[in-house]
């Protein structure tokens, strides 16, 4: 499958271009700041830009997409905009916009994270667009046409961010572990799933 990776360069999104890539797909790297296309995805105008460039797909992924921890006395507008302008709505873009670039039967695989059923203290924001993804997910498998499939794989936290983090260790999946859930996502049958990373390691 020929496949346009978003977030290609990350820690979660490497491990998903090596499996894909060992699978025997052509993948397409965007990132924002390095890769084979440059992206913002919180810029429409810049993700209209990559989908001509790469052309037909048969899959779009991202693992990308930012939004801040902070505590809820302390987060401004500009927190809340910065996680709903681009984790949020920039993945939904890439379904919008990219929906026209796929084939009949494409999917569209999305990234949400734990803290949508778990949240923690200082976890306000990124619980927020992880559930709005997640519901958005399942309704828009509702409704779109020629066969096409949407899901949202919900990462645990990853070993290598908490190492990088000086945090523990304990109950992480590596990076690795993580992309076999968007394989799965991708060569799959599945629409309007959000995948438990832990449930495909
Ligand atoms: N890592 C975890 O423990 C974990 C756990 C649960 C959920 N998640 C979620 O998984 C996703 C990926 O996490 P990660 O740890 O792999 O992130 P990461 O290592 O920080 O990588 C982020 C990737 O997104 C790209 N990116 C950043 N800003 C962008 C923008 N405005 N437009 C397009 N691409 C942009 C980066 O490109 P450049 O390198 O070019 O800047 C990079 O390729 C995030 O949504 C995160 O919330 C992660």
């Amino acid at each position: 499958m020929k496949i346009l990776l978003v977030g290609n360069t990350g820690t979660i999104g490497a491990a998903v271009q090596q499996l894909l890539m060992t699978h025997g797909h052509q993948v397409l790297g965007a990132s924002h700041h390095s890769g084979q296309y440059r992206i913002d995805l919180s810029d429409p105008a810049s993700i209209k830009t990559v989908l001509a460039a790469a052309g037909q797909l048969d899959a779009i992924v991202c693992t990308a997409g930012l939004a801040n921890f902070g505590h809820l006395a302390s987060l401004h507008d500009a927190d809340f905009q910065l996680g709903l302008r681009n984790k949020l709505m920039g993945q939904i873009n890439l379904l919008r916009l990219g929906q026209d670039f796929l084939h009949d039967h494409g999917s569209v695989t999305l990234t949400s994270g734990v803290l949508a059923q778990h949240p923690m203290t200082g976890s306000a924001v990124i619980s927020m667009v992880n559930a709005g993804l997640e519901g958005f997910t399942r309704a828009a498998a509702l409704e779109l046409p020629r066969g096409l499939r949407i899901n949202t794989v919900s990462p645990v936290f990853v070993t290598e961010t908490a190492a990088i983090m000086g945090m523990d260790t304990g109950n992480t999946l590596s990076a690795a572990d993580t992309a076999k859930a968007y394989l799965s996502s991708v060569e799959g049958a599945m629409n309007g799933q959000i995948l438990d990373a832990r449930a495909y390691a």
